[in-house]
Order: structure tokens, then C-alpha cells, then sequence
């Protein structure tokens, strides 16, 4: 209703822009960008898996009393209840996240960030906005000043994590031209299990949306 018809105004102003899809639910909204474009999955992509990640890193320094300028974490998949952190790749000052808090609080650290929006809905009465427009920012940045950075995004994959034809949240290195790789992280059994149960969820939504 609002996203289809605004792609197409955007794309008769600016043929040659980047599309930085916010809106939700994002991971279908990319969807329906990238088909009323038509432009090539290299210039149609969402910003959530940023703020995903911070708002998991910021609980993992609160929990272990780091700084969060020490926790380095990855959020893949939809963006939604299905989530994935990367739990084997997250570190605090490059010690494994696994070597310093348990089983449990890691797994209500999970949850609480895939529910972090939810949270913050409740709190606010409305959704967050300086922490989506500050990741936002930072992928303008890579891209402007063309800087290469490796931040989780939902890009459009075609085989990469086993997933095919589909919006997904998975790390990105971003520059002039948008997306130039896809970064294919060894993900354990269980998280790809994971990234593999938000992807049928994503593809559920996707099928509401196009039927
Ligand atoms: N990707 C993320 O991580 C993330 C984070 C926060 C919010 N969001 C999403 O971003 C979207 C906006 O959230 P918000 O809190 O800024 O909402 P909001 O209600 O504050 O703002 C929505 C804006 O859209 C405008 N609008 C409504 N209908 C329109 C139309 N037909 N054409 C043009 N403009 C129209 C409204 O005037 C308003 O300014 C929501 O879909 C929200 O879920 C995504």
C-alpha cells in the first residue's frame, strides 16, 4: 500500500539511487521493492540486522560489564521473532561469549532481542527511531564514502546459507555500488537450523503478501 508506490516514485526521480528499505515487516517490504523496481539485488536491501545487533551487544555488556565498544556480535535472518545471533562468532574482548555467560542468560538475551522492538513499542508507544536511523546512517556511510564495511543486512540471496530467492538478514560488505559480496559466515548446526526456521517464516509472509 505505501511501499510499492513510493519505490516507484523513487526509482522515476533517481534511476541510478540505492535503496535502503526500513519499513515492516522489512524482510517482505524488500520484497516488494526490489520486484516494482526492477533494479538489481546489489541496489535493493533493508537496515534492521544493525539494529538487531546492538541492541544484543548492549545486553551482553551489560551482562558481562564490558563496554560495548568490546562486544562483537552478528544478528542474521528476518528480521522478526526468528532472529538469529550468532552466538559461536560473538565475543567481548575476543573471548568467546560461551566462555564467559551460561547456557541460560545467553538464551534470555536471545529472546530479548528478538523481542527488542516489541519492548521498546511498549515503553515509547511508538517504534524506536534514533537507533534505526543511526544504523541506517552507518550504512549511507560504507556506501558514500564507499568504506567496505561488513554489516549485517537483509540482502537478497540466491543460494548463499542454502536459502534461494529470498530477503534475508546475513553480513554484507557495503560500498559504492551497494552490496559487493555476501559474506558467508561457518555457521553452527544449530544456527543454521535457526537461520533455516526464520527463513520459512520469512517466505510465509512474503506468500500472505503476494496472494
Ligand atoms: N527495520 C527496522 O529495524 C525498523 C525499526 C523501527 C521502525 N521500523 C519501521 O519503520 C516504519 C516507520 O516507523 P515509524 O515509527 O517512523 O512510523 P511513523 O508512524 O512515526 O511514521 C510513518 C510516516 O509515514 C508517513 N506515511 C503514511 N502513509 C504514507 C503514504 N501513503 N505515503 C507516504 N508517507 C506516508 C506518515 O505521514 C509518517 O510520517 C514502520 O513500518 C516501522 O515498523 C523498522
Amino acid at each position: 500500500m505505501i511501499v510499492g508506490p513510493l519505490t516507484g516514485r523513487v526509482v522515476a526521480q533517481s534511476p541510478a539511487a540505492v535503496l535502503i528499505v526500513v519499513s515492516n515487516p522489512l524482510d517482505a517490504m524488500c520484497n516488494v521493492a526490489k520486484n516494482v523496481s526492477g533494479w538489481p539485488k546489489q541496489r535493493v536491501f533493508g537496515m534492521a540486522g544493525i539494529l538487531d545487533t546492538a541492541r544484543f551487544s548492549t545486553f551482553i555488556a551489560w551482562k558481562t560489564g564490558s563496554s560495548v565498544k568490546d562486544v562483537t556480535a552478528m544478528v542474521l535472518g528476518g528480521h522478526g521473532d526468528q532472529m538469529v545471533p550468532v552466538v559461536s562468532a560473538t565475543t567481548v574482548g575476543g573471548i568467546p561469549l560461551r566462555k564467559l555467560v551460561g547456557d541460560q542468560d545467553i538464551q534470555a538475551m536471545v529472546e530479548r532481542t528478538a523481542k527488542g522492538g516489541g519492548e521498546i513499542v511498549n515503553l515509547l508507544g511508538t517504534s524506536a527511531w534514533y537507533a534505526p536511523g543511526a544504523a541506517a546512517a552507518q550504512m549511507v556511510d560504507s556506501i558514500m564514502l564507499d568504506e567496505k564495511r561488513v554489516l549485517p543486512c537483509t540482502a537478497y540471496l540466491e543460494g548463499e546459507y542454502g536459502i534461494d530467492g529470498l530477503y534475508m538478514g546475513v553480513p554484507v560488505k557495503l560500498g559504492r555500488d551497494g552490496i559487493e559480496e555476501i559474506v558467508e559466515l561457518d555457521l553452527g548446526d544449530d544456527e543454521q537450523s535457526a537461520l533455516q526456521a526464520s527463513a520459512d517464516a520469512v517466505r510465509e509472509v512474503v506468500g500472505v503478501l503476494t496472494t
